[in-house]
């Protein structure tokens, strides 16, 4: 549709892609999108098509600020002092939606999930399409989320119409998504920004409540490379388990790194050279559930579930 270079440096380029009705990969600071116009029917159903997705599960719009976020939903207070203090940052709320919010974006619900990345060109990109832009992670359905310009384009290749490159991914896993109606907060899925943080803010902690019927597309199934992962509780165990397999000659890979930041920036990529190499165990330690230890611990679950 917009011919060469496929992958752009481009900011603008990106814009117009989007304002002409295309889908592009998208940077950010956690994993990379597959963006479109949110108010752009055709192209949130090529997002749908290209990722292999069921068509009721809502989708996040990305907006530049927490004011233009306000046009899209209703903001208590609770969710108003949380964007201020975590925007632009790895944070998702759930509010409640606006007229602006159409149907195909949200699945139907009432409700609407809306977040500003920390992401330079991202946000220059926002200001410049100035509208809402959808962006699921830019895998195939259950698969894992790129962290590079290069794992879109090996994950979607000609399906999308540009791949913006942001450089790789700061946080490497996927915002925290906060429910945010009401009096009632909640944390939907673990992320970057963590219970504690929003107690900081608040001064109430937020319950966790990952449940597929709360944000669907949780599924245990989720995030899974094609090896078979293996949670492991310590780094001697994983050596040991692995030690064991590669003698009976099977391959495999461990996963670990004493920094739990480092571990989850690498977490995506780490389990895609697995694939790369043929393993066929991955060996995964569990990190302590702490900061953004818990949300490695719940992504490393999933990676685990075989359905
Ligand atoms: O870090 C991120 O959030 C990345 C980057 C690209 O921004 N995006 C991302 O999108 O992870 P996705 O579509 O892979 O995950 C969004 C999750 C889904 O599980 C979806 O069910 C939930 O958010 N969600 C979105 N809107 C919702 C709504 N109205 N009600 C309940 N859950 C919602
Ligand atoms: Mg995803």
């Amino acid at each position: 549709m917009t011919g060469p270079p496929r992958i752009t440096e481009s900011v603008s380029r990106a814009a117009e892609v989007l304002l002409n009705g295309g889908i592009i990969g998208m940077p950010t600071e956690t994993v990379y999108g597959l963006a479109a116009c949110a108010l752009d029917e055709r192209a949130v159903n090529r997002v749908f098509t290209t990722k292999g997705r069921p068509k009721n599960h809502p989708l996040i719009v990305h907006l530049a600020s927490l004011e233009q976020c306000m046009d899209w939903g209703v903001f208590s207070t609770s969710a108003i002092a949380l964007g201020n203090a975590f925007w632009p940052g790895p944070l998702t709320l759930l509010v409640e939606r606006t007229e602006l919010v159409p149907n195909w974006v949200t699945g139907n619900r009432d409700t609407v999930a809306l977040r500003v990345p920390q992401h330079e060109a991202t946000l220059e990109l926002l200001r410049q399409v100035n509208t809402g832009v959808v962006a699921p992670s830019a895998n195939k359905f259950g698969r894992v989320s790129p962290t590079t310009a290069l794992h879109v384009l090996s994950d979607l290749g000609d399906d999308v119409d540009l791949i913006l490159d942001g450089g790789s991914c700061e946080f490497g896993i996927e915002s925290t998504i906060v429910e945010c109606i009401g009096s009632e907060i909640r944390i939907l899925r673990p992320g970057a920004i963590t219970a504690s943080d929003i107690f900081d803010v608040l001064g109430d902690s937020p319950a966790l409540d990952s449940t597929d019927s709360r944000a669907p597309g949780m599924l245990a199934s989720h995030y899974s490379p094609v090896a078979r992962v293996v949670l492991c509780e310590t780094p001697e165990q994983a050596e040991n388990l692995s030690a064991q397999s590669e003698m009976q000659g099977v391959k495999t890979r461990m996963l670990w790194h004493e920094d739990a930041g480092e571990y989850a920036e690498r977490l995506y990529s780490d389990l895609r050279a697995a694939d790369e190499e043929s393993c066929e165990i991955v060996f995964a330690v569990l990190p302590e559930a702490d900061g953004i230890g818990v949300a490695i611990r719940d992504r490393l679950t999933k990676a685990a579930h075989h359905a």
